[in-house]
């Protein structure tokens, strides 16, 4: 089975790619033109989600019976300072992946949006479920709703097997900084190394988020895409609330540490939702998933990945 990953280069796609081929399958990534020459695992294939033209030549190149479609701008900050693009990258991306599908043989797609189009809800809402509906306060939550709803669209216009994989927040290994695990991990780092003094600096510490390993996403990721109803969307989450300060403390616990915390307005956002988690009963029901990798040992690799840096 020919499989087409998008977004394969990006923290989510790599750990989907890696456990892709520890299965043995034969896996096409797309690459923009200047990652070109790098020692990609799969195999690369050059194109643009931008481009309509670009990646419809990409997927008629990878032949694809399988789409994994994760490319996208993934960090709620920046799509304050960059909200055209948000658009463009997260819901044009998507109307082209799409019109590539149905252009090239129809394969069935998983792709991904996001639990933070839920918004603000009240708490007697929580846990978010199939039934709850978004209230999107942020330009990447627009850009989600989007995608969402293009999803929908073409399979009930094209009948194209799409299953939406709806996910809420991931940390593990290799997550870029701008999100908060490694935001927070690089700078206990850098002071347990004596370079930085002992002061962290963070944003919202109230906000509350469900966190989920990256390596227990993306396994859903992959059963969706066996035994997903195309049309549906599953949500994707651990089902229970945890504070930002808590993930803080337990960083600082593991590190061994006393630090001085800084609040720094550049790190808080002009809106940020109270709290977020989510059932995960559906998928669970569909599929058999449940999350296994305990949030205390996601939170370890990640310092001691920034550690060895
Ligand atoms: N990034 C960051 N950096 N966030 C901070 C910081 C900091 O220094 N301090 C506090 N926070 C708070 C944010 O305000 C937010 O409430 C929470 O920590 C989580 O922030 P992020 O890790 O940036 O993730 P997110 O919740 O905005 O979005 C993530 O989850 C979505 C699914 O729920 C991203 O991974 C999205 O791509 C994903 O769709």
């Amino acid at each position: 089975m020919n499989i087409f990953v998008t977004g394969a280069t990006g923290f989510a796609g790599s750990h989907l790619v890696e456990q892709l081929l520890a299965a043995g399958q034969t896996v096409y990534g797309l690459i923009r033109p200047q990652e070109q020459g790098q020692p990609w695992p799969f195999i690369p294939v050059v194109g643009d989600v931008l481009d309509v033209a670009s990646l419809t030549t990409a997927v008629a190149h990878a032949q694809p019976d399988l789409i994994y479609h994760l490319a996208g701008l993934a960090n709620v900050g920046l799509s304050w300072r960059e909200p055209a693009l948000t658009m463009a990258l997260n819901a044009g991306g998507t109307a082209n992946l799409l019109e590539a599908a149905v252009a090239y043989g129809r394969p069935r797609i998983v792709a991904v949006t996001s639990g933070e189009i839920y918004g603000p809800l009240p708490i007697e809402a929580m846990p978010i479920n199939g039934h709850s509906q978004p209230n999107p306060i942020h330009p990447y939550a627009i850009s989600k709703v989007a995608a969402s709803h293009l999803l929908q669209v073409y399979h009930q216009r094209y009948g194209l097997e799409v299953i939406e994989a709806r996910p809420f927040n991931h940390i593990g290994p290799r997550q870029a900084l701008g999100f908060v695990l490694p935001d927070f991990a690089s700078q206990v780092a850098s002071i347990l190394r004596g370079q930085h003094e002992p002061r962290l600096r963070v944003g919202n510490l109230d906000a509350q988020r469900d966190f989920t390993d990256v390596r227990d996403v993306v396994r859903a990721y992959q059963l969706l895409a066996e035994l997903g109803q195309p049309g549906q969307m599953y949500l994707i989450s651990s089902g229970r609330p945890v504070a930002i300060s808590q993930i803080l403390n337990l960083l600082l616990e593991l590190a061994d540490t006393a630090v001085e915390i800084i609040p720094d307005p550049t790190r808080m956002r002009p809106s940020d939702t109270p709290i977020l988690y989510a059932s995960h009963d559906k998928i669970q029901h569909h599929t058999g998933w449940t999350p296994t990798i305990p949030l205390r040992q996601s939170v370890q690799e990640v310092l001691a990945e920034w550690l060895a840096k």
